[in-house]
């Protein structure tokens, strides 16, 4: 008789995620190999805020060095990060009108390109929310935002009443040692009834870092189910960095 070997479900799943987190791997070399070095440097240098078990503190200690001297931007230079083009562009879709009065919350605001975005498309009631000081720096000198605030978005109570905003938009914040699932509770808190929560993220991410595979997708589900907030929509999109597809989310809140 043929012997069947028996894995059990965990080990197969947790071999499932190694692999993805190989092949994550495997591509970022096959990037950096091929490109050009301005290119490959900055895929490093990202990676580098991406890197697999990074903490939060060690990813926000490394953005705010990584934004001295206007390097974050030279890296992310806006043709290989189209994330705050593509996010501002969603809200500018959203908001056909009363852009200049609809208050916003730019989340992971980073240097705020997305706050530079919004604001060409007449959006002029933008907060930022980050908790790199060396970014956040960067971020005010675009006087772009109203109230800038130094802080984690996590499952810890943000200084900000509920209800507050029309839309949170976050373009970039999720990833390896970012963002984690436990935020979507806070910024349904923080945002109005009707208002818009909207989320832009590199698709691959929801396949190989932990903290979202298999988690993120059945928490914004559960959060639905629960009466919380409503899809509108989920697009794949190209191109969102470095050739690599994003996703971008649009929920209403109820
Ligand atoms: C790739 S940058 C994106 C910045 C900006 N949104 C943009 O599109 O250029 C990611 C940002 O997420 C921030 N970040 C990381 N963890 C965070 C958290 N838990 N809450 C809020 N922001 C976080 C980092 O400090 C960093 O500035």
């Amino acid at each position: 008789m043929r012997r069947v070997k028996v894995t059990r479900s965990s080990d197969y799943n947790d071999v499932r995620h190694e692999r993805s987190i190989e092949m994550a791997e495997e591509k970022a070399k096959r990037f950096i190999d091929s490109s050009s070095n301005v290119d490959s440097g900055a895929y490093s240098a990202n990676y580098g805020a991406h890197r697999v078990g990074i903490s939060m503190q060690e990813s926000v200690d490394y953005y705010s060095k990584w934004a001295q001297d206007g390097k974050y931007e030279q890296d992310l230079s806006l043709e290989r990060y189209n994330g705050p083009i593509i996010a501002a562009n969603y809200l500018a879709d959203h908001y056909p009108d009363n852009r200049s009065s609809t208050k916003i919350l730019d989340v992971a605001a980073g240097t705020g390109y997305v706050g530079e975005q919004l604001h060409t498309r007449g959006f002029k009631s933008v907060d930022a929310l980050e908790p790199a000081s060396g970014m956040l720096e960067q971020a005010r000198k675009k006087n772009v935002y109203t109230d800038l605030y130094c802080e984690f978005l996590n499952s810890k109570r943000l200084p900000i009443k509920d209800d507050t905003y029309d839309c949170c938009v976050i373009s970039g914040g999720m990833g390896e040692g970012h963002i984690p699932c436990d935020g979507l509770h806070e910024l349904i808190r923080i945002t109005k009834p009707g208002g818009l929560v909207c989320i832009v993220m590199r698709e691959e991410y929801l396949s190989y870092v932990g903290e979202y595979k298999d988690r993120l997708e059945p928490l914004m589900q559960e959060l639905e189910d629960a009466g919380k907030w409503e899809q509108l929509s989920r697009d794949v999109v190209p191109k969102y960095s470095f050739d690599n597809n994003g996703v971008v989310y649009k929920f209403k809140i109820c």
